[in-house]
């Protein structure tokens, strides 16, 4: 079987073509290496022989030639920007390369006659939440153009699904963390946002990073800062074979929910870090980051029971694998710049 990965060059769907190669399916790479890394690419090479094509979404001639020249019989479709405080401030970015990009790469999909995808969306579509844990039924109302780009592509998919039988399983990630167990590849983004990376960096010393800050800790929560769930990436991508599989068995369209059904507070998962690299981190409060909701965790039952998804990885293991991987790129970056 051939499975496109478009995005294999970026966190979440290299760590996806590793896991399918580790599982003997045949993968094409698609990427534009504008956020992705080739160095993740070369590394991907060593495992298997796969077909990488470099290209644009947004480029209609990029995607009829992927089409055209390889043979498809599903994708698993990670291409995207995902930063939301960018996303706030350029939604025409956004629209453009994960609405009109997705639009090109369903097009011809429905073209060539590949009926099946697996789609990387998010609890931002959910938005502020009502209740939690979040379950797939929680309304769908975001409050940023990321998330609303990807709820866009929902509604595309849905919409699709009726018109063209394009059969799809729409992943709704909660707080990805952790890397591969070999460092091999892991979360690098030249802009980084996210916390667990950022409490990491900030422990390295010759970084021009300044000390680590929690956004906030008078949030009506038990330590006073924001709760999230931590899903390792290993066992996230785990969830995108199990759907690929269940969607090639049932041919049948769904959205599951992928998070561990726990909350971790941003204060737990640091003191976690200092405990796993045995070390004490500055740290400073500072105040709120804008559009941060209180308390955001899982209901992930659906997935337990219809993919029969069970992740097993700890937070630890995530901040362990994390730390690896924030060494090795320093060695990647060393080796770049001569
Ligand atoms: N945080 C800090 N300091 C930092 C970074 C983050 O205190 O340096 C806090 C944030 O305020 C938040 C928590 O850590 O309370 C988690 O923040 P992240 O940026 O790691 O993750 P988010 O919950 O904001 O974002 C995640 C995904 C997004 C997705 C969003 C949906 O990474 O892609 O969930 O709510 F859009």
């Amino acid at each position: 079987m051939n499975i496109l990965i478009t995005g294999a060059a970026g966190y979440i769907g290299s760590h996806c073509a590793i896991n399918f190669i580790n599982n003997n399916y045949n993968i094409i790479v698609f990427d534009n290496l504008e956020t992705g890394h080739i160095e993740i690419i070369e590394e991907l090479k060593k495992l298997a022989d796969i077909k990488f094509i470099k290209g644009d979404l947004r480029n209609k001639s990029d995607v009829e030639n992927l089409f055209k020249e390889n043979k498809i019989d599903a994708v698993v479709h990670f291409a995207a920007y995902s930063l939301v405080e960018e996303s706030v401030k350029n939604p025409s970015k956004y629209y453009n390369n994960n609405v009109v990009g997705t639009l090109n790469l369903i097009d011809s999909m429905v073209k060539y006659n590949v009926k099946k995808i697996v789609f990387s969306s998010t609890c931002a579509t959910y938005g502020e939440p009502k209740y939690t844990p979040l379950d797939e039924n929680h309304p769908q109302n975001p409050i940023n153009p990321y998330g609303s780009t990807k709820l866009v592509i929902e509604y595309m998919l849905k919409d699709y699904d009726k018109a063209y039988d394009l059969k799809s399983i729409k992943l709704r990630y909660f707080n990805v963390a952790g890397c591969d167990e070999k460092s091999r590849t892991g979360e690098w983004h030249d802009i980084e946002t996210h916390l667990i990376p950022n409490i990491l960096k900030s422990t390295f010393e010759n970084d021009s990073n300044k000390k680590f800050k929690i956004f906030g800790n008078d949030y009506n929560t038990p330590d006073g800062t924001c709760v999230r769930d931590y899903v390792n990436v290993e066992d996230l991508v785990e969830a995108h074979r199990l759907a690929l599989e269940y969607l090639i068995k049932e041919n049948k369209s769904d959205a599951f929910n992928l998070g561990t059904q726990k909350g971790n507070s941003v204060r737990e998962v640091f003191d976690t870090c200092q405990k796993v690299l045995n070390k004490k981190i500055d740290v400073e409060i500072a105040q709120r980051r804008e559009g941060d909701p209180e308390i955001l965790y899982s209901n992930s039952q659906k997935a337990h029971k219809i993919l029969n998804w069970h992740p097993k990885k700890t937070i630890e293991y995530s901040i362990k694998t994390a730390y690896e991987w924030e060494c090795k790129l320093r060695e990647i970056l060393a080796e770049r710049s001569g």
